[in-house]
């Protein structure tokens, strides 16, 4: 059962923002770009939690999920962090980067990911991306690999992977780690195998806006037991708690640098419940993402827009529906028409190289030309649980009209 929006009366949209050639169907609602899907599982997993007590980090029920996670994705381990920020700067400290350090990273990409670098003391080296898929281009990478370059990290845009196989020959030719930025691709698969732990680990995010949520919440994945164990020690304030209470030792100590990098059980009780869900949210998200995908075929065939494109070796977990319109301009007036008629649609990212902290503060004079005008054009639409296929239709129609009449 989800939660469902009262309908918008057509009445009340801004009629400043809409065409007044353009009237919203009977059935059309305000419709908001993300909402979780919470049923009556979620409240009273939360209620038993509180209930018998288990709130703190790390306890049964993370420790529950975390197990429930890496059986259902196919990895050796799944540790639950607070956030996918945290997780990635667990990753970071157990990888070694250290100042002085380079990590090859798209600038299109969400700005954790820079910050978890530079918190390292490293540089973030900003690559392009392949329009396909916004993703990391691996041939523009391979060209900043200098003496410091210590990782590739990619990001799986709206959850559609990034090429591993490039991305992964790129690594092993310069003896570089791979961690990955899975935040948005809880569920995605790359030749079959779970992102997020084909490369030496990677990260997710169980955030409000992703397909699996906890309201806040993330996990670094990883198939390598020994990264795990460092993990583990930093994951708990670089002691070996967890082999304490797992019963290895009989006291715990301080063993290693650390933070404190633990979900809380009681958000923990929450995930287990959309982990269980994790399929039925997925069939109904990728859904939409075809009425999307299919409903703008024609459009496509027109000129007017690029749909994503999807490798013939990835699994996409239908996270975002996005398309580029083929100016700047025209993104402007699409995203400023549809907002205007009540339909949430969205930019982002935007990229980090022309950011005002990367220009102003890091003092970066890059350009990335590809980035710069594909991010320019990126349109994101309306996709989750309460977005229904009527709904999307409406959408499409909303964008056809704009785009023709731009
Ligand atoms: C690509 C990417 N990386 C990292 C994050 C950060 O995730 P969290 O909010 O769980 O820290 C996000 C969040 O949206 C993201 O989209």
């Amino acid at each position: 059962m989800t939660t469902s929006q009262p309908a918008a009366d057509p009445a009340t949209l801004p009629s400043s923002a809409a065409p007044a050639a353009i009237t919203a169907p009977a059935h059309a609602r305000e419709i908001p770009f993300s909402r979780p899907s919470l049923s009556a599982l979620e409240t009273r997993a939360v209620a038993t939690a509180l209930r018998t007590a288990r709130i703190g980090g790390n306890g049964p029920i993370c420790k529950r999920v975390q197990q429930k996670i890496a059986s259902q994705l196919g990895v050796r381990h799944a540790l639950l962090a607070p956030n996918a920020t945290q997780a990635m700067e667990m990753g970071l400290l157990a990888l070694g980067i250290g100042p002085g350090d380079e990590v090859l990273m798209p600038s299109f990409a969400f700005v954790s990911q820079a910050n978890a670098i530079l918190q390292r003391g490293a540089t973030p080296v900003f690559c392009e991306i392949d329009p396909a898929t916004m993703n990391m281009d691996a041939a523009d990478a391979a060209k900043r690999v200098g003496p410091r370059t210590k990782l590739v990290m990619p990001v799986h845009y709206g959850g559609v992977p990034a090429d591993l196989d490039a991305l992964g020959k790129l690594a092993a030719d310069h003896k570089l780690a791979l961690y990955e930025d899975a935040a948005q691709a809880f569920g995605s698969t790359w030749n079959g195998k779970p992102v997020g732990a084909i490369g030496r680990a990677g990260c997710v995010s169980f955030h409000e806006t992703k397909n699996v949520t906890s309201g806040e919440g993330g996990a670094l994945l990883t198939n390598d037991d020994e990264f795990a164990r460092r993990c583990e020690l930093i994951q708990e304030k670089g002691t070996n708690r967890a082999a304490f209470l797992r019963g290895e030792v009989d006291k715990y100590t301080w063993v290693s640098p650390g933070g404190s990098y633990v979900m809380s059980d009681l958000l923990a009780a929450l995930l287990e419940v959309q982990v269980q869900r994790a399929a039925a949210l997925q069939k109904s998200r990728f859904s939409l993402w075809q009425t999307y995908y299919t409903g703008l075929a024609d459009l496509e065939q027109k000129g007017f827009l690029k749909r994503p494109v999807v490798p013939a070796q990835a699994k996409h977990n239908a996270h975002t529906f996005w398309f580029r319109t083929s100016t700047p301009q025209q993104q402007r007036k699409l995203l400023a028409h549809l907002n205007g008629v009540g339909i949430q649609a969205r930019f982002h990212f935007q990229p980090l190289h022309a950011s005002p902290y990367a220009r102003q503060t890091l003092k970066l004079a890059q350009s990335l030309p590809i980035t710069e005008r594909e991010a320019d054009c990126l349109v994101r639409l309306p996709l989750h649980a309460q977005v229904r296929k009527r709904d999307a239709q409406w959408v499409v129609e909303e964008t056809r009209k704009a785009l023709a009449s731009a």
